[in-house]
């Protein structure tokens, strides 16, 4: 997995650094070319002579080559790596990392980087306790880089907690499981529907859902994270996408979505139909506003909306993969069943509104997944990250496992 991978591995000034050394020997082994960065501070604790003759690479840790004048872009290496590793981080380097406190070369090439980031603490126990760093570490976790946890145990200073940095087997490991998972869907194009519709009735009203985008923004953010090429064809909701791995595409009614995942499903390996799509639409949107008027009842005229994930299911190609949702309210496997084989669906994905924490709006679901085959498969309530990483491994493991 490793084979090939560029590798940024940063060394700061804790006692730990002496794993390092382990760490990049694994990691060359392994086949990957690793730069490693040191900040002034773990020079003394391991020699640049140690991690050079290992990687048979200059170490780097001035922004300058002393004698020579040459200058270490750091825009060029945080462009050049596949991933960043700084293992020990310090506490020191943490809250340099969570700040942008860039006065070494390691914070500056962190600040340039455009690869994942990992970060593996170390330090002593009351250090890594405390609120500061406690909040440092949140604030680098919420930019989206890996917090590799320490683990209890014997600290340099002989007292017992937690600090230590994770072994480099394990570090290792945590590299090697991330460059996996990211190429299980390299290559592959996935469509997802996401998000309710919206059917005007006159300029002023509409009949739609309380469907918040959620679970189908989580599950565009997977496929990407997995290596996909995703479009995401998404009714009104108030998030953001933010991955450039995934093609936003915004529609407001059942009709415009239909024409949308029209156009993009025979070119897709997978189409997951997520969108709460409103079944009908008024026949006619009234121009103007509807007035009260002396009658206490008033009736519009709907009409049906195309069935999209049906339509899709219809033209499905040999290969491709199709997955729906069901909401269901009563007798649920039973009614998730007969869509599974109306819609000529691969897979369903059951929650229903009697479980707490499930369905709209929540930041959790419960969902079971009905397999065509026959399987299903049980899950707890969780965060919807969570459900779509379930939900995601199910159809690698079952269709596109390499
Ligand atoms: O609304 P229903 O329970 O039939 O939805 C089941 C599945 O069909 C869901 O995956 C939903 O996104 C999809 N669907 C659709 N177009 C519709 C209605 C539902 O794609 N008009």
């Amino acid at each position: 997995m490793l084979e090939g991978k560029k590798i940024i591995l940063g060394v700061t000034g804790g006692i730990a650094a002496y794993k390092t050394v382990i760490l990049a020997r694994l990691l060359v082994k392994a086949g990957a070319e690793v730069q490693v960065i040191m900040t002034p501070n773990a020079k003394e604790f391991i020699t640049p002579l140690t991690m050079s003759t290992i990687t048979s690479k200059p170490v780097i840790s001035e922004f300058f080559t002393a004698n020579t004048g040459e200058w270490h872009s750091h825009v060029d290496l945080g462009v050049w790596a596949d991933a960043m590793v700084i293992a020990p981080a310090t506490a020191s380097t943490i809250a340099k990392l969570a700040n942008g406190v860039a006065d070494n070369m390691l914070v500056t090439t962190y600040l340039s980087s455009k690869s994942p980031v990992f970060i593996a603490p170390a330090m002593d126990l009351d250090m890594m306790r405390h609120p500061t760093t406690i909040h440092n570490l949140e604030m680098l976790k919420s930019y989206g880089n890996h917090i590799i946890e320490p683990t209890s145990g014997e600290l340099a200073s002989h007292l017992v907690g937690k600090g230590r940095m994770e072994e480099p087997e394990n570090i290792f490991n945590v590299l090697s499981d991330f460059f996996e998972t990211t190429s299980q869907l390299e290559g592959k194009k996935v469509l997802i529907t996401a998000g309710p519709t919206v059917e005007s009735i006159d300029p002023v009203r509409f009949i739609s859902n309380h469907s918040s985008g959620k679970m189908g923004y989580a599950i565009a953010e997977e496929c990407a994270l997995r290596g996909a090429e995703v479009t995401l064809v998404s009714g009104p909701v108030s998030l953001s996408m933010t991955n450039s791995n995934v093609n936003l595409v915004k529609v407001n009614t059942a009709c415009e979505m239909y024409a949308k995942v029209m156009g993009h499903t025979d070119e897709s390996d997978l189409v997951v139909l997520c969108a709460a799509v409103a079944d009908y639409r008024a026949e006619q949107i009234s121009e103007r506003k509807i007035k009260r008027d002396a009658t206490d009842t008033l009736t519009i005229k709907l009409v049906e909306n195309p069935d999209i994930a049906k339509a899709v299911g219809e033209k499905k190609h040999s290969g491709q993969v199709v997955v729906g949702f069901a909401l269901e309210t009563d007798n649920e496997e039973e009614h998730a069943r007969e869509k599974l084989a109306k819609k000529n669906l691969d897979m369903i994905v059951l929650n229903s509104l009697n479980d707490k924490g499930a369905g709209f709006k929540t930041d959790t679901n419960k969902v079971t997944i009905l397999e065509r085959g026959g399987a299903v498969h049980n899950y707890e309530c969780k965060s919807k990250r969570l459900v779509a990483k379930d939900i995601i491994d199910v159809v690698v493991n079952n269709h596109f496992a390499k």
